[in-house]
């Protein structure tokens, strides 16, 4: 028998390189498109679908590496999985194992660049667990945080409420008790009264009289601070309206611009919308260099919230304030409170000054 000629093994080898380059470039094709559409799915795991993803990408692995099915399980032999920074090798142990027949190691790969493939949708698969581990406690810490916070507005509320309820207890007893002994007092000694028909006599009875109107006049002054009264009597709008008709009695020019037949808001909201109004104004009488023009408005409507707004046209920061030290010994806490009292009610409120003067607005977003 002839052996096979020159000719036909120069073929016979070259129909076998063209098959070995063929089986190269289908290994490669094999490899890019688990790593493409590992990569693909990976990319788009959410915290509710990560399990399923990372459960499809192990079937993945297992159909690349010639198997058909595989798990993923806290404990391995199997493909380890590990968070970014925990390449093979380090201390760190994986968080949980692609356990796929036959392959209890990534060195059961025989092939080095099938290894490097599966090596890398690993290290993907570990880096979207860990990256919606992180997103999920992100979660929990914002869910914590906003409990805190709503907590936090809630005692601040009760507080602020607390504090209203005692003014108007406060208010109640000097009203019924001290002032009325007071204005007793008044009436005694000028007389003109039932039962006190002349005024008591003597050379100091002029003076006892003007001290006990001067004594009523404050205590009403007091139950006036404590108590919103007009608040209570006749709600908002005329409340501030006394505001505004106060300053214009001072000399303020008042641009007072609340609707009438304004919208009901609740009684929180009342009294903290007007006790900010009325530490404006005092701020105004205190800080802003006598008379100016003022403006007072109040907006309501279901889409943008409630805005109250009180601006004057006095000084603003064109004085230097004082710093430092003393600058703190007084109180200065009216502004403070003014946020506190608008943040309590779910509001926030916006101080700006400027050498043309102050503004202060309170808004509260929620609808009515
Ligand atoms: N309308 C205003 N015009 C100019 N400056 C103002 C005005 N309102 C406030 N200020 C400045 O802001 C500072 C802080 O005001 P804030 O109401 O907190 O404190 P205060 O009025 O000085 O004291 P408190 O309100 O505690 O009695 C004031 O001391 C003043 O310098
Ligand atoms: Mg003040």
């Amino acid at each position: 028998m002839e052996s096979a000629s020159p000719l036909l093994s120069t073929q016979i080898e070259t129909v076998a390189e063209l098959r070995e380059l063929y089986r190269a470039a289908e290994a490669r094709a094999a490899r890019l498109r688990l790593l493409s559409q590992a990569g693909g799915e990976l990319a788009l795991a959410e915290m509710t679908t990560v399990e399923t993803v990372l459960q499809a990408c192990a079937g993945r692995l297992a159909h690349f590496l010639g198997r058909g099915r595989a798990s993923i399980a806290p404990q391995g032999p199997g493909l380890g999985l590990r968070a970014p920074g925990q390449s093979e090798g380090t201390a760190a142990a994986p968080f949980a194992f692609v356990i796929i027949d036959g392959f209890a190691d990534l060195s059961d790969i025989p092939d080095s660049e099938d290894r490097e493939a599966v090596r890398l949708v690993l290290e993907l698969m570990g880096a979207t667990a860990s990256r919606i581990e992180r997103e999920a406690e992100r979660g929990r810490l914002t869910a914590t945080l906003r409990e805190r916070e709503q907590r936090l507005e809630y005692v601040v509320g009760r507080l602020f409420t607390a504090q209203e309820d005692e003014r108007r207890r406060l208010s109640h007893e000097l009203h019924d008790g001290v002032a009325q002994t007071a204005t007793a007092l008044v009436r005694l000694l000028e007389g003109g009264t039932d039962r006190v028909k002349e005024p008591v006599a003597g050379p100091q009875r002029a003076r006892l009289a003007q001290i006990a109107r001067e004594l009523v006049q404050e205590i009403r002054a007091i139950i006036g601070g404590l108590r919103p009264t007009l608040l209570d009597d006749l709600g908002l709008r005329a409340a501030l309206r006394y505001l505004a008709e106060s300053l214009e009695t001072d000399g303020y020019t008042v641009t007072f611009d609340v609707p009438v037949g304004a919208m009901p808001l609740p009684s929180a909201v009342e009294t903290a919308l007007f006790r900010v109004a009325q530490e404006a104004v005092s701020n105004i009488r205190k800080h802003a260099g006598g008379p100016c023009p003022v403006t007072l408005s109040l907006r309501a409507d279901a889409d943008s919230g409630i805005t109250l707004q009180i601006g004057d046209a006095g000084r603003g920061l064109s004085y230097s304030e004082p710093t430092g030290l003393g600058a703190r010994q007084g109180m200065h806490v009216g502004r403070e409170v003014m946020h506190e009292r608008m943040l309590a009610i779910g509001g926030h409120l916006l101080w700006e000054a400027s050498p043309d003067g102050v503004s202060v607005t309170a808004h509260l977003p929620q609808p009515l």
